[in-house]
């Protein structure tokens, strides 16, 4: 909990110092945001059918998913989960992505994909996020298939 409170404390920190904050090197904050009952619910209902759906209407274009995939627009998405944020060493990331301090798990992804600009400031992804948080939930079990181990569903 005083855990919880600092990272809210720091991540509220960043947001008052706006821009001044993005500045200066090393990570932004790490805002961890937590894993809501809702986001758990929505994952253990999701389907992968529908989410790698969504990932060919939204993703694709400029994300390839598979296994030594290349990167193109966006980075590669296969490991996503579990990496720190702006950790593929083919592509080259944003600043914001860099110092955004996040590690890649479902409530981050969420988060990301819900609001990237919120979850990013100043990201390069041009993509505002998807407001349906079935999508989402759906498009993170497709994601989590994209992966050597692919992580436990929470
Ligand atoms: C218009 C192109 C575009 C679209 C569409 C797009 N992305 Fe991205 N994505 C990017 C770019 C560019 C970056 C790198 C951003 C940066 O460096 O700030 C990125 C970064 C990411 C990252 C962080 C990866 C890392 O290695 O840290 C994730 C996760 C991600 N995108 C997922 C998605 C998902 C899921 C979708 C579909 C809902 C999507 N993106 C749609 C271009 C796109």
């Amino acid at each position: 909990m005083k855990r919880r409170l600092a990272q809210l404390t720091i991540a509220f920190a960043a947001v008052v110092a706006g821009p001044a904050a993005l500045a200066d090197s090393g990570p932004l904050f790490s805002y961890d945001p937590p894993l809501t009952p809702e986001l758990r619910t929505l994952l253990h209902k999701a389907s992968v059918e529908a989410g790698a759906q969504v990932f060919e209407r939204k993703c694709a274009t400029c994300h390839d998913g598979a296994k030594d995939g290349k990167p193109s627009k966006g980075p590669n998405l296969w490991n996503v989960f579990g990496r720190k944020a702006a950790f593929s060493p083919s592509f080259k990331y944003s600043a914001a992505m860099h110092k955004s301090g996040h590690t890649w798990t479902y409530s981050t992804l969420d988060y990301y994909l819900s609001d990237t600009e919120r979850a990013v400031p100043g990201k390069a992804m041009d993509l505002a996020g998807l407001r349906s948080a079935k999508m989402r939930a759906d498009l993170l079990a497709y994601l989590r298939t994209l992966n050597d181990t692919p992580p436990a569903l929470p």
